[in-house]
């Protein structure tokens, strides 16, 4: 059979994927990746700032990495948990502790983000006997039914598919630039905190609520970065009505933020956790995270997988937390953070159509509004940015409630040359000409 060129092939087949899919930006024909880059057929090179939604946290094809992986497929690249529990699993499970918030070292390991969110609601239910969840507005869990379930970053996502799970009340996240009290970060935390109040008086006690679950920092929702008091008084809350804490932590995980977890750099304790994505640096992997207290409360044959767990993506995962170690990727990540977010200043400066840059560590994003005050935000402003960044060889991600928000999502090996060639590109990109 002919052998197909990218671009040919696309056209051929591309009526035979769910268009569900579809709305995905861009198209872009790549080939091979490597570190920061990925290659497209017609040989250009593109810095990649999105490290495929987050995942390649420590490079395209990192060679150690590769290597695990490859060792291990030698040996065997299946092995049902529930059959035989393999070493590279066991010896993950060693090692994660050493790296998770403190107190976080029992594991069900899945195969993605949404198992890993479905785990964490299914174990707080099952352990807590309770059912209520809260959840907050413009989250983003994962696609499966749970996961959706306590998802709104947009109602498209949801549109169609009810009924949900039941027993799910949305309360108002910390958004400090779009907060109807005012852009103090106390505002947010006050407004936020009586959207969650009034769940409780108006729509279910906290007695019957099983579990709060949050993102530390909201990723699909337009990397919102909450003041640290709106974790530290939901902990607080938690604690008095004795509701569980879920941390989904699948975006802002292996040392996106600049510290190993969001957790660790608000330094606030979850009692659950999702993780995912870096995890294995795109080989699919994920689990649901507690206390050994909490999770052995959720007994044999209550929740279960046959690919969860792969021996492939476990060694690969082993091997990612020896190079986040090894190079040194949680302070190169917080400095190169730092550099970039300083250059997205700059450009705040310069542009009135970009509302808001923030950052933490290499999770960084521009909010592009309205240059009239009035915050309206800008789709197709922020969609014509990222458009001409492609043509200029930088790729980053939309976000926010309508895409408003350009997110920077670089892996954690990224250098300064790297992050001024970026800041380069973005400058032109946003010129008049
Ligand atoms: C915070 C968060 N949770 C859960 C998910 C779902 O993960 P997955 O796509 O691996 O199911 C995502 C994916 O983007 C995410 O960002």
């Amino acid at each position: 059979m002919e052998s197909l060129s990218y671009k040919d092939l696309l056209k051929k087949v591309q009526t035979n994927l769910a268009p569900s899919l579809a709305e995905d930006w861009p198209e872009l024909p790549a080939v091979c990746s490597q570190g920061v880059y990925l290659y497209t057929e017609d040989g250009r090179e593109y810095l990649d700032f999105t490290s495929g939604v987050g995942v390649t946290n420590v490079g395209h094809n990192h060679p150690k990495v590769l290597d695990a992986a490859i060792e291990q497929m030698k040996k065997f690249s299946h092995s049902a948990v529930g059959i035989t529990l393999h070493e590279p699993l066991l010896r993950l499970t060693e090692m994660l502790p050493t790296v998770m918030p403190e107190g976080m070292d029992m594991f069900f390991f899945g195969n993605s983000g949404s198992e890993a969110v479905e785990g964490a609601i299914k174990m707080a239910r099952y352990v807590s006997g309770r059912q209520g969840i809260i959840a907050f507005t413009g989250s983003f869990h994962g696609r499966s039914y749970g996961a959706i379930s306590v998802t709104s970053v947009k109602a498209k996502y949801r549109n169609h598919y009810e009924p949900f799970l039941p027993g799910v009340y949305f309360a108002d996240y910390a958004y400090p630039y779009r907060c109807p009290l005012g852009s103090a970060p106390q505002d947010a935390v006050d407004w936020a905190l009586s959207s969650v109040e009034k769940v409780f008086n108006h729509y279910i006690p906290p007695a019957e609520v099983a579990a709060m679950i949050v993102e530390p920092i909201q990723g699909e929702g337009g990397y919102i970065i909450p003041p640290v008091e709106f974790l530290k008084e939901l902990r607080r809350m938690c604690d008095q009505h004795g509701i569980l804490f879920i941390f989904d932590e699948v975006q802002s995980g292996f040392g996106r933020t600049g510290e190993m977890f969001a957790a660790q750099a608000f330094n606030v304790r979850p009692d659950i956790m999702a993780i995912a994505k870096g995890i294995a640096n795109g080989f699919p992997l994920g689990a649901t995270v507690s206390s050994r207290t909490l999770m052995s409360r959720w007994t044999a044959g209550a929740h279960g997988t046959t690919f969860g767990g792969n021996p492939v993506a476990c060694a690969a995962a082993i091997a990612v937390q020896r190079v986040i170690a090894e190079e040194n990727l949680l302070e190169n990540a917080r400095q190169m953070g730092a550099l970039f977010l300083e250059g997205l200043k700059k450009l705040q400066a310069a542009h009135s159509f970009i509302g808001e840059s923030r950052g933490l560590g290499l999770m960084l994003a521009m909010e592009i509004v309205h240059p009239d005050g009035s915050k309206a935000p800008d789709p197709e402003k922020a969609m014509q940015i990222l458009q001409r960044m492609l043509e200029g060889g930088l790729l980053a991600y939309m976000a926010g409630l309508v895409g408003q928000v350009i997110r920077f999502i670089p892996p954690l090996i990224v250098n300064e040359e790297q992050i001024h060639r970026a800041l380069e590109i973005l400058e032109v990109s946003m010129s008049d000409d």
